[in-house]
């Protein structure tokens, strides 16, 4: 660890760019739960049935009540030590960019500004038929909401399986990949695409100089044979780390 450690660091200090893709391992220390406990479901509920269209054409109510659960906890919950040390980083770094699959809105609320949300986030509605997005934050949503435009259905803007991410923030994400010259890979299981994808994007080998791969996990995950550089551990605590070995303030 103290040699990958210090291989990170040094990787950082030659970056002129960097770009974070994180996951739900992000979130864990502040108590957002991960997605792939090892019984397959997801709080209790199958994927299919929470977070499908076909699940939510199905069974909207149970939908509802889910996202409900999940923005209720969400309210309760507090930026961790490695939500702080991103946004130090942006800081720090004229270019940095945090990519997030998580929906919770913690990199924010930690200080990040430049966050793109490829999976969406809790705090969003969307209009099933109009199309209109709304930032109703985390207030208590009725058990079935529903559109104050044109009275139909809302769902929640997140990005379920099966369906295409915003364009315009994917176009932003894959930039992101394209560009940067470290990519930290963070608290994701990197099993869901096009997510993953960047991290190989990132490597692309056309590139004049590809960029460095960093992964912070509490394991090793799908993305570890991409890495250059493993931090194996909370991330609560390799980004703190790596942030006072670099000399950035928190
Ligand atoms: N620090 C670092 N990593 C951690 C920590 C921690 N404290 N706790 C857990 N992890 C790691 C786990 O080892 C795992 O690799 O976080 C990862 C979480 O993986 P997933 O639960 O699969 O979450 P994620 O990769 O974000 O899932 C991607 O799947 O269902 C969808 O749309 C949902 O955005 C989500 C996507």
């Amino acid at each position: 660890m103290a040699d990958e450690l210090a291989k990170a660091v040094a990787a950082l200090r030659n970056a002129k760019t960097v770009a974070v893709l994180s996951g739900a391992g992000a979130s864990a220390e502040s108590g957002v739960p991960t997605f792939r406990a090892s019984d397959g479901l997801w709080e209790g509920h199958r994927i299919e049935d929470v977070a499908t269209p076909s699940g939510f054409k199905r069974d909207p109510a149970l939908v509802w009540k889910f996202y409900n659960a999940r923005r209720a906890n969400v309210k309760t919950v507090q930026p961790n030590a490695g939500h702080y040390a991103l946004a130090a980083m942006e800081r720090h770094w004229k270019e940095f960019t945090v990519v997030t699959q998580n929906v919770d809105g913690l990199h924010q609320a930690a200080g990040s500004v430049r966050v793109h949300e490829i999976h969406g986030s809790l705090r969003r509605t969307r209009c099933t038929q109009c199309g209109i997005i709304r930032d109703r934050r985390l207030d208590v949503l009725a058990e079935l909401p529903m559109c104050v435009d044109c009275g139909a259905m809302l769902r929640p803007d997140i990005v379920w399986f099966h369906e295409m991410l915003p364009p315009d923030v994917w176009q932003h994400a894959e930039r992101a990949a394209e560009t940067c010259d470290v990519l930290l890979v963070v608290g994701t299981s990197a099993v869901v695409y096009p997510a993953a994808s960047l991290i190989p994007i990132a490597k692309q080998q056309d590139r004049a100089s590809p960029a460095t791969v960093i992964e912070c996990n509490l394991t090793q995950t799908e993305a570890s044979a991409m890495a250059d550089i493993g931090l194996y551990g909370p991330s609560g605590e390799s980004l703190p780390k790596l942030c006072a070995e670099l000399g950035i303030p928190i």
